[in-house]
């Protein structure tokens, strides 16, 4: 099966990833990660020199490539907004899948993103609160209407949610 993890930018997508294929020995990929493969660039120059457009045609091209050439069982962190485009979402679901919604509060995400590496998400660059309000309203049921599964990480680390996630598939 391929666990898809989703959720807002802060929600642990990553660090849960990492957590799920030590408890389970599946390979984890980050998506982000394989669109700046790609592109030879970091996401941020990605978005400095392509645009915005840019970056979600590297990452339906990513998106693609790893679920044509991925093994039966895997684990993919997916980018914050890697399900906005419905091209995307139907790559996903042409084949075995299950989609795990990492829910978080606004306060958590925050938090996270403040502690992290926020510098490095060019949609939340500059005042990240505000930005973060303006995504969270233009996504507002967005997660959990793609989920499988949700999982809430307020307040717990990452192994807490790995462990949850394997309870729960
Ligand atoms: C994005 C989230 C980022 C990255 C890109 C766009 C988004 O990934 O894919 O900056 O649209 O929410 P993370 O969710 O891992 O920060």
């Amino acid at each position: 099966m391929l666990l898809a993890l989703t959720g807002f930018p802060g929600s642990g997508k990553s660090s849960v990833g990492r957590e799920l294929s030590a408890l389970t020995g599946w390979p984890f990929t980050d998506l982000d990660a394989e669109v700046e493969r790609l592109a030879g660039k970091n996401i941020a120059d990605i978005f400095a020199e392509d645009g915005e457009d840019g970056f979600r045609n590297l990452e339906t091209e990513a998106l693609r490539g790893f679920c044509r050439a991925a093994g039966e069982d895997c684990l993919l962190a997916l980018g914050g907004g890697s399900l906005l485009r419905p091209e995307n979402a139907d790559i996903l679901r042409g084949r075995p899948a299950k989609v795990v919604w990492l829910e978080a509060t606004p306060e958590n995400l925050l938090t996270r993103l403040m502690e992290g590496t926020s510098g490095t998400r060019p949609l939340l660059i500059g005042n990240v609160q505000g930005k973060l309000g303006k995504l969270l309203e233009s996504r507002a049921g967005h997660y959990g209407s793609h989920a499988d599964i949700t999982v809430s990480t307020n307040g717990r680390n990452p192994s807490e949610v790995a462990a949850e996630i394997l309870r729960k598939i």
